[in-house]
Order: C-alpha cells, then structure tokens, then sequence
C-alpha cells in the first residue's frame, strides 16, 4: 500500500521520524525529510536511496516548509501523507524555592512553539498540496499522523511545558480531521510512552529502569520500528480517524 506514495515526514533524520523514513522506504514509498539538523537528514537520505530526499529546515517557519513542498512537488508530483515526527523536550521546576526565583518564561514558548505550532504549521501548509490529488475509492485524498506523547495525559514532574506542548497536539487532532472531511483528508495522532531514541539520552539509568518497571508488558521502552508499525497502520486503515493512540506497553506514570 505505501509503495508509491510520497511522505514528508519532520524530525526524519533521528529516532521516531528516522524509523518511520526508514519504513516507509523499504516498502516502496518516497519520502522528503523535513529536519532542522540538516547534515544528519542527508546522511538519512544518501543511505536509503533516490527517493528519499532531504530539506534543512524548522517546522515553525513558513518559508522553510514551502520549500520542503517546492522540493516535493518538483521531484515527486504529489504529497499523499504527512508524519510530524519533529519535537524536542526539555525539562524544568516551574518554581525554584530555594532561589526564589520562577523558571524563564522561554522556557515554556520554546516548547510550545517547536512541539505544537510547528506541527500546526507544517499541517496547514501541507494539506493544500494533499487536497490536490484525486480521491481514491475511498474517497481518501491523504493521511497526516501526528506525534504527541504520553505525557499528554500523565506529565511527570519538570515536564510542564513538554506535557502542555503534546497535550496541544492530542486537542487537536479531532477538530483538525474534522475540517478536513470534506477533502478526504485523515488525521490521527500516536502517543508514544518512552522509546529508546536520543530524545530521552539525558535520564539517568536509575530512571530508565524505573521506567521499564512501571511499563506492565511489554517492560521495557519501546524501539522506533515499533512506532514506525503503528505509522504504517493508521495509513493502511481507512476508518481509523480523529483519534490518539497511546502506544506505551499499558505504561503509566507515576511521580517520584
Ligand atoms: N522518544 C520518546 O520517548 C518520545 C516519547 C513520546 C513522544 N516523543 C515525541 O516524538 C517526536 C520525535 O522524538 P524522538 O524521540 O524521535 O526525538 P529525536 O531527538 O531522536 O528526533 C527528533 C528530530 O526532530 C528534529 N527537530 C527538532 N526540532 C526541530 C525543528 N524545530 N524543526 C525541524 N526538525 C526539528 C531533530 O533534529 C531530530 O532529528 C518528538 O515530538 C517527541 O516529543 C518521543
């Protein structure tokens, strides 16, 4: 199903997104890698072949994402499907009592804006190239897959801002597929538990094994393919819309 089909997928160049070009590669789709780390995003491209491209570039700037889908249309013709893998993380104490002294205010935007107006943004521009394609017999013009996180619903301590900027994406996923029916346009998001990716390099052993141990089964963090798999699915099945799915092994979690 995916052989043919042309993809943007942000963040491609490491961890969730990387799996998911990597994936949709092999099965036959082509691909255009939408990464701010531009060097790794070629490396990415030049291992996989001529119909994997890569363009340097930030989901929150609008000039960047036209040229990802100049780049698209040039080389491909079309865009079928969207994945918005790009995000960072970061943690901070809202209040530090001791000092006195609240957390800096960029602290919260800078999350907020990569994690959830970068998504917004490179969806907004993105559907207008999906809603050119004639529907197929379903009806079905595209897919976007979006990328939240567990922390949506359950943010551990410090992970305010991250937890604000993926709940954002979560909320928005149905009114999003919602103005996209009429064009036959899906949108759904994955929320992740905690996947073995340089994204959560910075936790200590100690709280990775706490992890696994709060992850009922499987207990361990999940691997990229296995979010790549659940890309894949959402793409291949037609009624699945307007929806987040966790994907975490019935992991929750609980503050320390
Ligand atoms: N790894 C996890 O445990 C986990 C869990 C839940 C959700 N997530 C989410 O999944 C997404 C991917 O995370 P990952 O674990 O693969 O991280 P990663 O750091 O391995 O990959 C993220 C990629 O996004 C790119 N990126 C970051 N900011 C960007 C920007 N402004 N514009 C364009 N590209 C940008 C980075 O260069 C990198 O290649 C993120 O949104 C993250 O919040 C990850």
């Amino acid at each position: 199903m995916l052989k043919g089909m042309v993809s943007i997928v942000t963040g491609g160049a490491s961890g969730l997104g990387r799996a998911t070009v990597e994936r949709f590669a092999k099965n036959g789709g082509k691909v255009l890698i939408l990464d701010i780390q531009g060097t790794r995003a070629q490396e990415v491209s030049k291992s996989l072949g001529s119909d994997v491209v890569a363009s340097t570039g930030c989901v929150t700037s609008e000039k960047d994402v036209k040229k990802a889908l100049d780049i698209v249309k040039e080389k491909f013709g079309r865009l079928d499907i969207l994945v918005n893998c790009a995000g960072q993380s970061e943690a901070f104490q809202l209040y530090n009592f001791n000092k006195d002294k609240p957390c800096e205010l960029e602290h919260f935007s800078k999350l907020v804006n990569i994690n959830t107006v970068g998504t917004f943004n490179v969806t907004r521009l993105a559907v207008g190239l999906i809603g050119k394609n004639k529907p197929d017999s379903n009806g079905q013009r595209g897919v976007v897959v979006n990328t939240a996180s567990t922390f949506a619903y359950d943010g551990d301590i410090g992970q305010v801002a991250y937890a604000a900027s993926t709940a954002a994406i979560a909320g928005m996923t149905l009114p999003i597929a919602r103005d996209l029916a009429s064009q036959g346009i899906r949108v759904v998001t994955v929320a992740p538990g905690i996947f073995e990716t340089p994204l959560i390099s910075y936790l200590p052993e100690k709280m990775l094994d706490f992890i696994k141990r709060m992850t009922p089964f499987p207990s361990r963090l999940g691997k990229p393919e296995e979010f790549a798999h659940l890309v894949t699915s959402i793409v291949e099945n037609p009624m699945l819309n307007g929806e987040v799915i966790r994907l975490d092994g019935a992991q929750r979690w609980f503050p320390l």
